[in-house]
């Protein structure tokens, strides 16, 4: 059947509902500027013009876990490791919350050292400084997430990073994609706000694949989706074919370039946008690894369906190590210069920096 820009924007824009080959018409055709567009105008619509932030705190990058593409993994052995003992936790989301933060997000590799008794007494604190608190620590159990959640934490990340078990059983070694999707059911169970998403630009990743996880996310459905564009890592066993040495002297680690940054930034923006029309109502991040890939990389999301941006809030010494893939931006900032650096940003695209704590307005 023939289908054209129009019809598939006009459908999701009016419906919010697309099948699969609408999502891949959109993720490929070459009338871009109109689908950025339309997520733009929807974002505006639904969320408004204020965007939120959400104080994110590294604070360990220890993780038992061994993913193909993360510089966090565990057999990486070029990584100093670091862990910050909750008091110093509590402290730092103390200072954020005094530069106005309404949202605490405490993200971690996944890290035993932080048992169930440690987190709880973390997300107390943390929760007694009236703002809302999110998770992003990776798998668990349903206890688990329970004891957290009875705790007071609000939101969950985790990202289902792809849904084509393949590509998944490759790339996450010693994991599987039922328990991601049994971890994302039972957050959802408990009454937190769910945060999802995926990669996009995997190596093995297909336009087909990436169509399965928009209607994935789209039938939890998710209250958050972030969209991370995958950026190498050579650190990491990932494949090389995508990339290439980019002068004579070798391999050493800054001449290796990813060759294909500018597509999979631009794919991240599809998907990004393709959600915000399907999901018009979900808060989505502007997400660092975009503005890795772009120094304009935030704004120009903001601009494609994002309201979200998640600034570090993590001590300047920390930062660096927290690497899970090169060239994150931020990295001699300090949590203060991150918080006034990113509200400039946003103002100089006529937005506004909210002063509420940004809860999903799907009524659940
Ligand atoms: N490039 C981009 N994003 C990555 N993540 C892990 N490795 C990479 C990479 N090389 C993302 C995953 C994970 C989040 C914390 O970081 O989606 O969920
Ligand atoms: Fe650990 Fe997450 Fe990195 Fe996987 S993606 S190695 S679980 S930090
Ligand atoms: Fe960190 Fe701009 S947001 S330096």
């Amino acid at each position: 059947m023939y289908i054209n820009i129009d019809d598939v924007l006009g459908k999701a824009i009016q419906l919010h509902t697309l099948d699969e080959n609408e999502i891949l018409y959109l993720l490929k055709t070459k009338d871009i500027k109109m689908l950025l567009s339309a997520a733009d105008e929807t974002r505006r619509k639904y969320v408004g013009d204020e965007v939120h932030l959400r104080a994110l705190i590294e604070f360990s990058n220890y993780c038992k876990q061994n993913c193909l593409y993360c510089g966090l993994r565990r057999d990486n052995y070029h990584l100093k490791r670091y862990r910050i003992e909750p008091r110093e936790i509590i402290e730092s989301a103390q200072k954020a919350r005094s530069y106005g933060y309404k949202t605490i997000v405490l993200q971690s590799g996944e890290d035993p050292y932080y048992t169930v008794e440690k987190m709880t007494e973390i997300i107390s604190a943390v929760k007694d400084l009236d703002v809302a608190l999110t998770l992003s620590i990776g798998e668990k159990t349903f206890e688990e997430y329970k004891a957290y959640r009875d705790s007071g934490a609000d939101r969950y990340l985790l990202r289902v990073e792809t849904t084509d078990e393949a590509l998944y059983n490759k790339l996450d070694p010693g994991m599987s994609l039922k328990n991601r999707m049994r971890c994302i059911e039972d957050i959802e169970k408990l009454g937190y706000e769910t945060g999802s998403g995926i990669i996009a630009g995997l190596p093995g990743q297909t336009l087909e694949s990436i169509a399965k996880d928009i209607l994935y996310l789209k039938s939890i459905p998710v209250d958050m989706a972030g969209i991370g564009p995958f950026i190498y890592h050579p650190d990491t066993p990932i494949k090389l074919e995508l990339y290439s040495v980019s002068n004579d002297t070798g391999k050493k680690k800054e001449n290796i370039r990813q060759k294909n940054s500018k597509d999979v930034f631009e794919l991240s923006l599809r998907i990004m946008s393709i959600l915000r029309l399907l999901m018009p109502g979900i808060n989505i991040p502007a997400t660092t690894a975009m503005e890795t890939l772009d120094p304009q990389g935030r704004l120009t999301a903001l601009q494609s369906g994002a309201n979200v941006v998640m600034p570090n809030a993590t001590e300047t010494t920390y930062r660096k190590y927290y690497e899970i893939y090169p060239g994150k931006i931020c990295l001699g900032g300090s949590p203060m210069h991150c918080r006034f650096c990113i509200e400039n940003k946003i103002k100089s695209i006529n937005r506004f920096v909210s002063t509420g704590k940004g809860f999903c307005r799907l009524i659940k």
